[in-house]
């Protein structure tokens, strides 16, 4: 006798500090439960192949493509949206650089580019050219061009090589 597939299973994640226990499909992704489940709309969902970026969150520190990540996958994981990212009125350095950089017109790439930067700055605060490039490398932008995205990570790379607010984040 087979046993049954099961089709849904529990979770407890950690979503931008909160204890979230949720039953979950297997198929359910990553990007549906936090814009779907949670109201956590800031991930945006765009090319859902894992080719644009936009979907990116942190999983444990490490940049994930939320479109096509399972959430049955996140038990006992912390994750890290864009909407985590300010201190109460305080926006996080990456997202006043952004602003600063005039990096973003309709902003639906944004928050996938944040997240990016910030994994890129959490590992890696004073990050080159090069590697500002290499890591956003799978981040597309179809309206403001990549010199201000560009811009915006690197004013966000000095702040946060001088010892700036980033440290208290
Ligand atoms: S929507 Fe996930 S990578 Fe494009
Ligand atoms: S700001 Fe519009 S897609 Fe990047």
């Amino acid at each position: 006798m087979t046993s049954p597939v099961a089709t849904s299973t529990v979770i407890r994640v950690r979503v931008n500090g909160r204890d979230v226990e949720a039953l979950v499909p297997v198929r359910l992704t990553v990007a549906e439960l936090l814009r779907e489940r949670l109201g956590l709309t800031g991930t945006k969902v765009s090319c859902e192949m894992q080719v644009c970026g936009a979907c990116t969150v942190l999983v444990d520190g490490n940049p994930v493509s939320s479109c096509t990540a399972l959430a049955c996958d996140l038990d006992g994981t912390e994750v890290l949206t864009v909407e985590g990212l300010a201190q109460g009125r305080d926006l996080h350095p990456v997202q006043e650089a952004f602003m600063a950089a005039n990096a973003l017109q309709c902003g639906f790439c944004t928050p996938g580019f944040v997240m990016m930067a910030v994994a890129l700055l959490d590992t890696c605060p004073a990050a080159s050219a090069d590697e500002i490039r290499e890591w956003m490398d799978g981040n597309l932008c179809r309206c403001t061009g990549y010199a201000p995205i560009e811009t915006a990570v690197t004013l966000a790379a000095a702040r946060t090589d001088d010892g700036s607010p980033e440290d208290d984040q």
